[in-house]
Protein backbone atom coordinates (compact mmCIF):
# COMPACT_ATOMS: atom_id res chain seq x y z
CA UNK A 1 0.00 0.00 0.00
CA UNK A 2 0.89 3.25 -0.62
CA UNK A 3 4.07 5.06 1.85
CA UNK A 4 2.29 8.31 1.71
CA UNK A 5 0.49 10.38 -1.08
CA UNK A 6 -0.38 13.47 -2.14
CA UNK A 7 -1.42 15.40 -5.96
CA UNK A 8 0.14 15.01 -9.32
CA UNK A 9 -0.71 16.81 -12.36
CA UNK A 10 -0.65 15.30 -15.48
CA UNK A 11 0.15 16.97 -18.90
CA UNK A 12 0.62 15.73 -22.69
CA UNK A 13 3.43 17.63 -24.51
CA UNK A 14 4.58 18.10 -28.12
CA UNK A 15 3.20 16.59 -30.77
CA UNK A 16 0.80 13.86 -30.30
CA UNK A 17 0.83 10.13 -30.75
CA UNK A 18 -1.65 6.93 -30.25
CA UNK A 19 -1.52 6.14 -26.60
CA UNK A 20 -0.97 8.53 -24.84
CA UNK A 21 -4.92 8.19 -23.47
CA UNK A 22 -3.39 4.45 -22.57
CA UNK A 23 -0.45 6.24 -20.61
CA UNK A 24 -2.66 8.45 -18.97
CA UNK A 25 -4.81 5.93 -17.46
CA UNK A 26 -2.22 4.17 -16.36
CA UNK A 27 -0.82 6.73 -14.51
CA UNK A 28 -4.05 7.77 -13.15
CA UNK A 29 -4.92 4.02 -12.20
CA UNK A 30 -1.70 3.36 -10.78
CA UNK A 31 -0.86 6.97 -8.90
CA UNK A 32 -5.11 6.52 -7.19
CA UNK A 33 -4.48 2.80 -6.32
CA UNK A 34 -1.35 4.26 -4.18
CA UNK A 35 -4.09 7.07 -2.61
CA UNK A 36 -2.66 9.84 -5.17
CA UNK A 37 -5.35 12.66 -6.13
CA UNK A 38 -4.57 13.57 -9.67
CA UNK A 39 -5.16 16.86 -11.72
CA UNK A 40 -5.25 17.19 -15.52
CA UNK A 41 -2.98 19.88 -17.08
CA UNK A 42 -4.74 20.81 -20.12
CA UNK A 43 -2.41 21.88 -23.60
CA UNK A 44 0.88 21.06 -22.25
CA UNK A 45 3.36 23.14 -20.46
CA UNK A 46 0.87 26.35 -21.63
CA UNK A 47 -1.60 24.80 -19.52
CA UNK A 48 0.56 25.02 -16.85
CA UNK A 49 0.97 28.38 -16.94
CA UNK A 50 -2.31 29.69 -17.81
CA UNK A 51 -3.04 27.78 -15.12
CA UNK A 52 -6.19 25.42 -17.04
CA UNK A 53 -6.46 22.50 -14.63
CA UNK A 54 -9.39 20.04 -14.07
CA UNK A 55 -9.62 17.05 -11.52
CA UNK A 56 -9.05 13.70 -12.97
CA UNK A 57 -11.19 10.96 -11.76
CA UNK A 58 -11.57 7.04 -11.95
CA UNK A 59 -14.34 7.49 -14.19
CA UNK A 60 -12.64 10.32 -16.29
CA UNK A 61 -9.85 7.70 -17.07
CA UNK A 62 -12.12 4.60 -18.00
CA UNK A 63 -12.86 3.43 -21.49
CA UNK A 64 -10.15 5.67 -23.10
CA UNK A 65 -7.10 2.97 -23.30
CA UNK A 66 -7.87 2.44 -27.04
CA UNK A 67 -8.79 6.09 -28.05
CA UNK A 68 -6.32 8.06 -29.89
CA UNK A 69 -5.22 11.62 -29.26
CA UNK A 70 -4.75 13.03 -25.74
CA UNK A 71 -7.89 14.53 -23.97
CA UNK A 72 -6.01 16.63 -22.10
CA UNK A 73 -4.85 18.08 -25.33
CA UNK A 74 -0.99 18.93 -26.38
CA UNK A 75 1.16 21.59 -27.35
CA UNK A 76 4.59 22.78 -27.99
CA UNK A 77 4.80 25.60 -25.86
CA UNK A 78 7.89 25.96 -24.19
CA UNK A 79 7.67 27.01 -20.56
CA UNK A 80 11.07 29.44 -20.92
CA UNK A 81 10.02 30.90 -24.36
CA UNK A 82 6.34 31.49 -24.55
CA UNK A 83 4.36 33.18 -26.71
CA UNK A 84 2.01 35.05 -24.90
CA UNK A 85 0.26 37.95 -26.99
CA UNK A 86 2.46 39.35 -29.27
CA UNK A 87 5.30 38.20 -27.48
CA UNK A 88 7.87 35.38 -26.38
CA UNK A 89 8.23 35.49 -22.48
CA UNK A 90 9.96 33.45 -19.94
CA UNK A 91 7.02 31.88 -18.01
CA UNK A 92 9.42 29.21 -16.09
CA UNK A 93 8.61 31.23 -12.57
CA UNK A 94 4.84 31.27 -13.29
CA UNK A 95 4.78 27.46 -14.30
CA UNK A 96 6.80 27.05 -10.73
CA UNK A 97 4.43 29.48 -9.12
CA UNK A 98 0.92 27.47 -10.35
CA UNK A 99 2.52 24.05 -9.35
CA UNK A 100 2.89 25.71 -6.02
CA UNK A 101 -0.24 26.94 -5.88
CA UNK A 102 -2.03 24.16 -7.11
CA UNK A 103 -0.09 21.95 -4.60
CA UNK A 104 1.30 19.41 -6.54
CA UNK A 105 4.24 17.15 -5.58
CA UNK A 106 5.14 15.67 -8.93
CA UNK A 107 4.13 17.16 -12.12
CA UNK A 108 3.94 14.31 -14.64
CA UNK A 109 4.96 15.24 -18.14
CA UNK A 110 4.38 12.54 -21.35
CA UNK A 111 6.59 13.77 -24.40
CA UNK A 112 9.13 13.56 -26.78
CA UNK A 113 12.40 15.40 -26.42
CA UNK A 114 11.43 18.71 -26.18
CA UNK A 115 9.16 17.86 -23.45
CA UNK A 116 12.00 15.35 -21.76
CA UNK A 117 14.07 19.32 -21.69
CA UNK A 118 11.47 21.42 -20.62
CA UNK A 119 10.55 18.80 -17.73
CA UNK A 120 14.45 18.90 -16.94
CA UNK A 121 14.27 22.69 -16.68
CA UNK A 122 11.65 23.07 -14.43
CA UNK A 123 12.78 20.21 -11.92
CA UNK A 124 16.29 22.71 -12.43
CA UNK A 125 13.83 25.85 -11.54
CA UNK A 126 13.08 23.61 -8.31
CA UNK A 127 9.52 21.61 -8.63
CA UNK A 128 9.42 17.57 -8.80
CA UNK A 129 8.40 15.83 -12.13
CA UNK A 130 8.49 12.35 -13.85
CA UNK A 131 8.51 12.23 -17.19
CA UNK A 132 7.28 9.12 -19.91
CA UNK A 133 8.79 8.68 -23.58
CA UNK A 134 6.50 9.32 -26.04
CA UNK A 135 6.85 9.72 -30.12
CA UNK A 136 6.75 8.34 -33.29
CA UNK A 137 9.95 9.04 -33.91
CA UNK A 138 11.55 6.84 -31.04
CA UNK A 139 14.45 9.22 -30.50
CA UNK A 140 14.26 9.65 -26.91
CA UNK A 141 17.97 8.63 -25.37
CA UNK A 142 17.77 5.90 -22.87
CA UNK A 143 15.17 4.29 -23.40
CA UNK A 144 14.86 0.90 -25.78
CA UNK A 145 11.38 2.34 -27.50
CA UNK A 146 8.89 5.14 -27.08
CA UNK A 147 5.06 4.48 -26.82
CA UNK A 148 3.48 5.60 -30.17
CA UNK A 149 6.39 4.64 -32.31
CA UNK A 150 5.01 0.95 -32.83
CA UNK A 151 1.37 2.48 -33.88
CA UNK A 152 2.86 4.55 -36.75
CA UNK A 153 5.00 2.02 -37.77
CA UNK A 154 2.26 -0.26 -38.52
CA UNK A 155 0.43 2.64 -40.08
CA UNK A 156 3.16 3.19 -42.40
CA UNK A 157 3.95 -0.36 -43.06
CA UNK A 158 0.50 -0.74 -44.09
CA UNK A 159 0.85 2.50 -46.34
CA UNK A 160 3.94 0.88 -47.87
CA UNK A 161 1.92 -2.22 -48.41
CA UNK A 162 -0.93 -0.62 -50.49
CA UNK A 163 1.27 1.18 -52.34
CA UNK A 164 2.91 -2.11 -53.69
CA UNK A 165 -0.15 -2.93 -55.42
CA UNK A 166 -0.89 0.14 -57.44
CA UNK A 167 2.89 1.27 -58.10
CA UNK A 168 2.98 -3.01 -59.64
CA UNK A 169 0.20 -2.01 -61.82
CA UNK A 170 1.22 1.15 -63.33
CA UNK A 171 4.68 -0.06 -63.65
CA UNK A 172 5.88 3.48 -61.09
CA UNK A 173 8.32 4.45 -58.97
CA UNK A 174 6.12 5.60 -55.91
CA UNK A 175 8.16 7.58 -53.18
CA UNK A 176 6.64 6.90 -49.58
CA UNK A 177 7.66 9.82 -47.35
CA UNK A 178 7.55 9.02 -43.72
CA UNK A 179 8.12 11.05 -40.36
CA UNK A 180 10.74 10.90 -37.59
CA UNK A 181 12.28 14.12 -37.32
CA UNK A 182 16.08 13.81 -37.60
CA UNK A 183 15.74 10.16 -37.15
CA UNK A 184 15.04 7.00 -39.31
CA UNK A 185 13.47 4.55 -37.17
CA UNK A 186 10.11 4.84 -38.27
CA UNK A 187 11.24 4.84 -41.65
CA UNK A 188 13.52 2.56 -41.55
CA UNK A 189 11.35 -0.22 -39.75
CA UNK A 190 8.14 0.04 -41.45
CA UNK A 191 10.46 0.48 -44.66
CA UNK A 192 11.52 -3.08 -43.76
CA UNK A 193 8.10 -4.33 -42.99
CA UNK A 194 6.28 -3.38 -46.19
CA UNK A 195 9.48 -4.53 -48.07
CA UNK A 196 10.78 -0.88 -49.93
CA UNK A 197 13.30 -1.49 -52.40
CA UNK A 198 14.83 1.47 -50.99
CA UNK A 199 15.24 3.11 -47.49
CA UNK A 200 16.29 6.77 -47.16
CA UNK A 201 17.61 7.82 -43.38
CA UNK A 202 18.79 11.13 -42.11
CA UNK A 203 21.64 8.64 -40.70
CA UNK A 204 23.14 7.81 -43.89
CA UNK A 205 23.60 10.57 -46.65
CA UNK A 206 21.86 9.38 -49.63
CA UNK A 207 23.29 9.70 -53.13
CA UNK A 208 21.06 10.57 -56.05
CA UNK A 209 23.02 8.14 -58.71
CA UNK A 210 23.53 5.21 -56.32
CA UNK A 211 19.35 5.27 -56.11
CA UNK A 212 18.79 5.47 -59.77
CA UNK A 213 21.21 2.78 -60.75
CA UNK A 214 19.36 0.68 -58.16
CA UNK A 215 15.89 1.42 -59.90
CA UNK A 216 17.43 0.74 -62.78
CA UNK A 217 18.62 -2.40 -62.30
CA UNK A 218 15.09 -3.36 -60.58
CA UNK A 219 14.04 -2.83 -63.88
CA UNK A 220 16.68 -4.66 -65.88
CA UNK A 221 15.80 -7.89 -63.77
CA UNK A 222 12.16 -7.96 -64.98
CA UNK A 223 10.33 -5.65 -61.63
CA UNK A 224 8.73 -3.00 -63.01
CA UNK A 225 8.04 -1.24 -60.07
CA UNK A 226 9.80 0.05 -56.64
CA UNK A 227 8.60 1.34 -53.66
CA UNK A 228 11.02 4.27 -51.50
CA UNK A 229 10.57 4.62 -48.25
CA UNK A 230 12.06 8.29 -47.23
CA UNK A 231 12.49 10.36 -43.92
CA UNK A 232 11.61 13.82 -43.79
CA UNK A 233 15.02 14.87 -42.54
CA UNK A 234 16.90 13.00 -45.35
CA UNK A 235 20.12 14.94 -46.54
CA UNK A 236 22.07 14.32 -49.35
CA UNK A 237 25.69 12.87 -49.45
CA UNK A 238 26.51 16.19 -51.44
CA UNK A 239 24.07 18.77 -53.00
CA UNK A 240 23.64 18.70 -56.21
CA UNK A 241 22.83 20.72 -58.60
CA UNK A 242 19.11 21.48 -58.81
CA UNK A 243 18.96 21.12 -54.37
CA UNK A 244 21.71 24.17 -54.63
CA UNK A 245 19.43 26.17 -56.67
CA UNK A 246 16.53 25.44 -54.83
CA UNK A 247 18.21 25.96 -51.69
CA UNK A 248 19.44 29.55 -53.24
CA UNK A 249 15.85 30.05 -54.05
CA UNK A 250 14.53 29.78 -50.60
CA UNK A 251 17.30 31.81 -49.24
CA UNK A 252 16.54 34.73 -51.90
CA UNK A 253 12.46 34.35 -51.32
CA UNK A 254 11.44 37.87 -50.44
CA UNK A 255 7.42 36.35 -51.01
CA UNK A 256 7.52 35.80 -47.54
CA UNK A 257 5.03 37.82 -45.96
CA UNK A 258 5.56 39.69 -42.68
CA UNK A 259 3.64 37.29 -41.11
CA UNK A 260 5.08 34.41 -42.16
CA UNK A 261 8.22 36.07 -41.16
CA UNK A 262 6.94 36.78 -37.86
CA UNK A 263 5.54 33.31 -37.16
CA UNK A 264 9.11 31.55 -37.90
CA UNK A 265 10.23 33.85 -35.34
CA UNK A 266 7.47 32.76 -32.89
CA UNK A 267 8.69 29.20 -33.51
CA UNK A 268 6.04 28.09 -35.17
CA UNK A 269 6.73 25.08 -37.83
CA UNK A 270 5.42 26.01 -40.73
CA UNK A 271 4.27 23.88 -43.46
CA UNK A 272 6.87 22.73 -45.63
CA UNK A 273 7.24 21.01 -49.26
CA UNK A 274 7.61 17.19 -48.49
CA UNK A 275 11.38 16.60 -49.17
CA UNK A 276 9.96 13.30 -51.48
CA UNK A 277 8.72 15.87 -53.98
CA UNK A 278 11.82 16.97 -54.63
CA UNK A 279 13.75 13.11 -55.05
CA UNK A 280 10.84 12.12 -57.31
CA UNK A 281 11.53 14.81 -59.83
CA UNK A 282 15.34 14.23 -59.59
CA UNK A 283 14.89 10.69 -59.84
CA UNK A 284 12.07 10.38 -62.32
CA UNK A 285 14.94 12.60 -64.71
CA UNK A 286 17.90 10.54 -64.01
CA UNK A 287 16.01 7.24 -64.98
CA UNK A 288 13.09 8.45 -66.82
CA UNK A 289 10.71 6.28 -65.11
CA UNK A 290 7.06 7.81 -63.59
CA UNK A 291 6.97 8.35 -60.25
CA UNK A 292 4.65 9.15 -58.04
CA UNK A 293 4.64 10.72 -54.09
CA UNK A 294 2.81 9.80 -51.06
CA UNK A 295 3.63 11.84 -48.50
CA UNK A 296 1.71 10.45 -45.06
CA UNK A 297 2.08 13.46 -42.74
CA UNK A 298 0.13 13.05 -39.82
CA UNK A 299 -1.51 10.18 -40.59
CA UNK A 300 0.63 8.29 -38.91
CA UNK A 301 -0.07 10.01 -35.51
CA UNK A 302 -3.72 9.58 -35.64
CA UNK A 303 -6.24 6.61 -34.61
CA UNK A 304 -5.89 3.88 -32.04
CA UNK A 305 -2.89 2.36 -30.80
CA UNK A 306 -1.77 -1.25 -31.30
CA UNK A 307 -1.58 -3.79 -29.16
CA UNK A 308 2.07 -3.34 -28.72
CA UNK A 309 1.75 0.18 -27.69
CA UNK A 310 -1.47 -0.62 -25.55
CA UNK A 311 0.56 -3.09 -23.64
CA UNK A 312 3.77 -0.68 -23.40
CA UNK A 313 1.96 2.13 -21.99
CA UNK A 314 0.19 0.16 -19.27
CA UNK A 315 3.67 -0.66 -18.12
CA UNK A 316 5.38 2.48 -18.45
CA UNK A 317 2.13 4.06 -16.44
CA UNK A 318 1.86 1.80 -14.07
CA UNK A 319 5.47 2.23 -13.25
CA UNK A 320 5.19 5.56 -13.04
CA UNK A 321 2.44 4.94 -10.27
CA UNK A 322 4.67 2.91 -8.41
CA UNK A 323 7.56 5.36 -8.81
CA UNK A 324 5.00 8.36 -7.33
CA UNK A 325 4.14 5.99 -4.40
CA UNK A 326 8.18 5.56 -3.45
CA UNK A 327 8.74 9.40 -3.91
CA UNK A 328 10.88 8.99 -6.68
CA UNK A 329 10.88 11.62 -8.65
CA UNK A 330 12.95 13.49 -11.55
CA UNK A 331 13.51 10.29 -13.63
CA UNK A 332 12.12 9.23 -16.92
CA UNK A 333 10.55 5.61 -17.24
CA UNK A 334 12.52 4.03 -19.70
CA UNK A 335 12.38 0.52 -21.43
CA UNK A 336 15.26 -1.96 -20.78
CA UNK A 337 14.91 -5.62 -22.24
CA UNK A 338 11.26 -6.35 -20.84
CA UNK A 339 11.44 -4.21 -17.74
CA UNK A 340 10.65 -0.60 -17.03
CA UNK A 341 13.05 1.22 -15.36
CA UNK A 342 13.36 4.80 -13.79
CA UNK A 343 16.35 6.86 -15.35
CA UNK A 344 17.67 10.01 -14.00
CA UNK A 345 16.49 12.94 -16.23
CA UNK A 346 19.70 14.93 -16.21
CA UNK A 347 21.15 11.80 -18.38
CA UNK A 348 17.81 11.85 -21.20
CA UNK A 349 17.41 15.92 -21.84
CA UNK A 350 19.16 17.66 -24.08
CA UNK A 351 20.25 13.90 -26.05
CA UNK A 352 18.92 12.43 -29.34
CA UNK A 353 19.05 8.71 -29.95
CA UNK A 354 19.46 8.23 -33.66
CA UNK A 355 19.72 4.61 -35.72
CA UNK A 356 23.28 3.97 -35.37
CA UNK A 357 24.92 3.11 -38.91
CA UNK A 358 25.95 -0.59 -37.18
CA UNK A 359 22.21 -1.29 -36.10
CA UNK A 360 21.15 -4.98 -37.03
CA UNK A 361 18.12 -2.96 -39.10
CA UNK A 362 20.61 -1.85 -41.26
CA UNK A 363 22.61 -4.86 -42.16
CA UNK A 364 18.90 -6.71 -42.45
CA UNK A 365 18.08 -4.05 -45.01
CA UNK A 366 21.02 -4.56 -46.86
CA UNK A 367 21.08 -8.78 -46.69
CA UNK A 368 17.61 -8.30 -48.43
CA UNK A 369 19.03 -5.62 -51.33
CA UNK A 370 17.55 -2.55 -49.98
CA UNK A 371 19.23 -0.06 -51.29
CA UNK A 372 19.93 2.61 -48.11
CA UNK A 373 20.54 5.42 -50.70
CA UNK A 374 24.67 5.47 -49.82
CA UNK A 375 25.68 2.55 -52.86
CA UNK A 376 23.48 0.48 -55.31
CA UNK A 377 22.29 -2.87 -55.06
O1 LIG B 1 7.89 14.40 -33.26
C1 LIG B 1 6.79 13.81 -33.87
C2 LIG B 1 6.57 14.39 -35.23
O2 LIG B 1 5.44 13.78 -35.78
C3 LIG B 1 7.77 14.32 -36.17
O3 LIG B 1 7.90 13.05 -36.76
C4 LIG B 1 7.43 15.42 -37.13
O4 LIG B 1 8.60 15.96 -37.70
C5 LIG B 1 6.75 16.45 -36.27
O5 LIG B 1 6.29 15.77 -35.13
C6 LIG B 1 5.58 17.15 -36.92
O6 LIG B 1 5.10 18.07 -36.00
P1 LIG B 1 3.77 18.93 -36.12
O7 LIG B 1 2.64 18.12 -35.57
O8 LIG B 1 4.04 20.12 -35.30
O9 LIG B 1 3.56 19.19 -37.58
Amino acid sequence: MAKSAGTIGILTAGGDCPGLNAVIRGVAKAAMHYGWKVLGIQDGFRGLVENRVTPIENIDVSGILTQGGTFLGSSRDKPHKMLMGDTIMDMTEVAVANYEKLRLDCLVCLGGNGTQKNAYRLHKAGINVLTLPKTIDNDVAKTEITFGFDSAMAIATEAIDRLHTTATSHHRFIVCEIMGHDAGWLCLGSGIAGGADVILIPEIPYKLDAIAESLLNRRAHGKRFSILAVAEGVQPSAPHTSSKKAGKKAKKSSSETDLVKKARNDGLHLVQEPVANRIARELQTLTGVEARVTSLGHVQRGGSPTAFDRLLCTRLGTMAGQLLADRHFNTMVAVKGNRCEPIPLKEVAGKTRIVPTDHPWISTARLVETCLGDQPV
